[in-house]
């Protein structure tokens, strides 16, 4: 298959289509590594492959990034700051992999009872196309310090950095068949990997509409899952807040990555005692971008595909159709380098009701609602069927934890958006999935516990 360069739109470099037989094989292959050396060795031998893996990923970093950026459409200081999270995230699992302890059970004298944290066993990874060496490195890293082995699915979009990480991993020690990639389609290799009555959790990081085919799937093996789907995360601005900081915010929020992040800030809920202020400087802001390619560094990239670009053109169009009012932007960009654009866009709601406000758009559109005070835009944020992220705006530090305890999120940012790391446990509440990655919490989904009571 051909792998496109989003910001030339022209293919660059071509792939294997996998299909059900590859999967058969490397779902064997993952299966038979799970009862070999892998299994022999130590959780503290585990740990030191993942560290230097992760050196030899800081090492490489810069030809990940390029070939990241190249294949994905991000820019490159993106794709820079995407290494460094990898390597971070193999660091700190390393770390984690002698350090899974189970727990004494008190059943008194006549009895000795313990609990202990198996590997799950194999583990399948469905990869998008957004963060595709991230979102592999945050399942992989913490599968592999569980002990599982694994078979991974990147995007058909993306492919190329997740082979590349099999690569080093295996040059930093890793037994064969511990981790296996499969190439292609989610038609054709995805959906049999899904499906597979040999695979014993699936993580999965997608659509809505993927994840719940993919929910259906394993429910007939009863495969544990973990969901981590879509978002239309509220940032909130409230009238107290550091301007630069929120303005500086909202820019991170829906244009890194040109809006292709899960966990963008894709609704601006807005005071309106400051409202003009804030969006006269945030527009002029945008007006202002450079739009290029990714390997160019511009303030704004290319969409990562001809489909996702056609897909926000439609939503802009649609609401623009219904009434909602474009502050900034609103069509698809030309630039000189051709190639897949939208114009960084900002968009006034109508009403809380609006698709514009309720559907995820993917894309570098910015959605206004304006409110008054705190208690409207507590009950703006919450008004969608997503519950990923959230994030709020104050200097009033009561009013930001009152928002942390009330909003419905899996991960609450105050004044400062994608605040954290790996350390961070992350994922969605309602629509946008469930289970956690990242943090030690991400490790427990990789392991299953077991209780042993001996009568003494
Ligand atoms: P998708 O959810 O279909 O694709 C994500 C991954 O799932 C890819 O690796 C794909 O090959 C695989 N896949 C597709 N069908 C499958 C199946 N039946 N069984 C197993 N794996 C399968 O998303 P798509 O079509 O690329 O994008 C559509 C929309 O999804 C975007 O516009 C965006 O709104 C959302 N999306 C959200 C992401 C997130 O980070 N939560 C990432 C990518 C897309
Ligand atoms: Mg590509």
């Amino acid at each position: 298959m051909d792998s496109f360069d989003p910001g030339r739109g022209r293919a660059f470099a071509r792939f294997a289509a996998g299909d059900g037989a590859d999967v058969d094989a490397a779902v064997a292959a993952a299966r038979t590594a799970l009862r070999g050396p892998w299994r022999q060795m130590g959780p503290a031998e585990r740990g030191r492959i993942l560290a230097k893996a992760a050196a030899m990923l800081r090492e490489r970093a810069a030809r990940f990034a390029v070939v990241e950026s190249l294949d994905s459409g991000k820019r490159l200081s993106e794709a820079e700051g995407d290494l460094r999270g990898v390597a971070r995230a193999f660091e700190y699992y390393a770390g984690a992999a002698d350090k899974l302890h189970g727990e004494g059970l008190p059943l008194g004298r006549l009895y000795v009872g313990f609990t202990s944290q198996e590997p799950v066993g194999v583990v399948a990874q469905i990869i998008p196309w957004n963060y595709p060496l991230s979102t592999a490195a945050r399942g992989i890293a913490p599968a592999l310090a569980a002990g599982c082995t694994v078979v991974a699915k990147p995007a058909e979009q993306t492919p190329f950095t997740a082979l590349m990480l099999a690569e080093l991993l295996h040059e930093a020690g890793l037994p064969a068949g511990v981790l296996n990639v499969v190439t292609g389609t989610g038609a054709e290799a995805g959906a049999p990997l899904v499906a597979h009555p040999d695979i014993d959790h699936i993580t999965f990081t997608g659509s809505v509409a993927t994840g719940s085919a993919v929910m259906r799937s394993a429910a007939d093996n009863v495969t544990r899952l973990v969901l981590e789907l879509g978002g239309k995360s509220p940032l909130v601005v409230l009238a107290d807040c550091d301007m630069n900081a929120a303005l500086n915010g909202v820019v991170e929020a829906i244009y890194e990555n040109a809006g292709q992040i899960c966990s963008a800030g894709s609704r601006l809920v807005l005071d309106r005692s400051i409202a003009d202020v804030f969006l006269g400087r945030l527009v002029a802001w945008v007006e202002k971008f450079r739009i290029g390619h990714g390997l160019t560094n511009p303030d704004l990239g290319p969409v990562n595909s001809r489909r996702q670009l056609d897909i926000i053109d439609a939503h802009v169009r649609r609401a623009v159709k219904a009434g909602n009012h474009v502050l900034t932007g609103g069509a698809i960009a030309t630039s000189d380098a051709g190639g897949w654009f939208y114009q960084p866009t900002i968009i006034s709601a109508q009403s809380a009701a609006d698709p514009l406000v309720q559907e995820e758009i993917f894309g570098p559109v910015l959605v206004v609602q304006i409110v008054d005070g705190p208690d409207e835009a507590l009950t703006a944020a919450n008004a969608t069927s997503y519950a990923l992220v959230a994030g709020i705006y104050s200097q009033n530090i009561t009013e930001a934890l009152r928002f942390a305890r009330d909003v419905d999120a899996g991960q609450v940012f105050i004044n400062e958006w994608f605040a954290g790391g790996i350390e961070v446990p992350f994922g969605g509440n309602r629509k946008s999935g469930f289970g956690r990655e990242k943090g030690m919490a991400g490790l427990r989904s990789y392991c299953k516990m077991k209780s042993v009571v001996a009568r003494i």
